[in-house]
């Protein structure tokens, strides 16, 4: 079966082809970094209006690389929910109008089900049931992957999801936009240890997450030292900061499969690119003798190749759309709230 996905709940145009859900036949990204940077971050308004612009030679592109025409595809899947609406919108409307030019099925996929999927474009032994942590600019959650469709959510943030936090110390210290990977660079040239940064906690909940407080302790560090007349060590804040959020993370994910006896746990989501998070994970995994399943980095970030996978599996599990499918800003990944 072949599916053309297309992904456009931020700032990447992308569309991708994919066969039975674990074969990617093309992946076309168009990333809107550039239109954006200047404002420090994504300005909805301006992605939707250049998602209308790409949206159509980015698809053309994807089918064209793939081989097929537009008759040779079997469905057309579409991220639906959650992200900034006007940009769901626009996937959305060229999804519905491709399907009645074509009378195609229509398959909405869930974004953070489709960051899971990268998991099994790359790993082509993978199946539920797992854990997973996902952790992107929006969402930080340690789920049960049931199966392909089925999703019980075990720990998530209490405030800022860890790509926020990434993004917004990765601001105080004045690295351009988009912050989490320019914070993994300089990370990469110092030593942890010179900052003692928070180690939140959520009370009765283990699994839960809180970001907030670490975010602030940027804060407070880069103004003291401003008001001080003092200059701050960013490679060794950078450093420090990124593994205090990969151990926060790390240990309430193998915390987790502990507790449920999961012996096969994956990682997804922009943030899972980390180069800290992807070692502490590793060694995490290797003391507890659980097998880890991570995606390569181009896998991690958003793309239309993961949502084209899970699409395979939401059709065969009987979710097909019609033209009334909206976009929805907000929606957990269970599909409640
Ligand atoms: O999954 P994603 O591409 O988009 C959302 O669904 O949000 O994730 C984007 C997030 C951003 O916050 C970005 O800064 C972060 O992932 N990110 C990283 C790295 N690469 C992307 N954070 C830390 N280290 C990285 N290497
Ligand atoms: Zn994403």
């Amino acid at each position: 079966m072949n599916i053309l996905a297309i992904e456009t709940s931020c700032d990447e145009t992308a569309c991708a082809v994919v066969q039975d859900g674990r074969r990617v036949l093309s992946s076309v990204i168009f990333s809107q970094i550039a239109d954006h940077r200047l404002y420090g971050g994504v300005v909805p308004e301006i992605a939707s209006r250049a998602h209308c612009e790409q949206i159509v030679p980015i698809a053309s592109r994807a089918i064209e690389q793939a081989g097929l025409t537009l008759p040779e595809l079997d469905a057309v899947a579409v991220t639906y929910a959650p992200g900034l609406i006007g940009a769901l919108l626009v996937g959305v409307s060229f999804a519905k109008g491709l399907c009645i030019a074509l009378d195609k099925p229509l398959i909405p996929v869930h974004h953070i089900r489709g960051h899971i999927a990268a998991c099994y474009l790359a790993h082509p032994s993978l199946e539920p049931p797992f854990l997973c942590l996902v952790v992107s600019g929006g969402h930080s959650h340690i789920l049960e992957v049931r199966g392909y469709t089925e999703f019980v959510v075990v720990g998530k943030t209490r405030d800022d999801a860890a790509g926020e936090a990434f993004d917004k110390a990765a601001r105080v210290l004045g690295l351009p936009y988009p912050g989490g990977v320019e914070m993994d660079k300089l990370a990469a040239n110092a030593a942890t240890g010179k900052y003692c940064l928070p180690n939140p906690k959520v009370e009765g909940c283990p699994f839960d997450l809180s970001f907030s407080g670490l975010k602030t302790a940027v804060v407070n560090l880069a103004h003291n030292a401003a008001q001080k007349g003092q200059k701050l060590d960013k490679p060794a804040l950078a450093a420090d900061f990124s593994a205090r959020v990969a151990d926060m993370l790390s240990s309430r994910l193998f915390a987790a499969a502990a507790q449920l006896g999961y012996k096969s746990v994956a990682c997804a989501g922009g943030v899972s690119a980390n180069s800290q998070l992807r070692a502490r994970l590793e060694r995490d995994a290797g003391a507890a003798g659980v097998s880890l399943y991570l995606p390569p980095l181009d896998l991690c970030v958003d793309n239309a190749a993961m949502i084209g996978a899970q699409a395979y599996y939401e059709y065969g599990a009987g979710s097909v759309g019609d033209l009334a499918l909206n976009a929805v800003a907000s929606l957990g990944v269970d599909g409640v709230g």
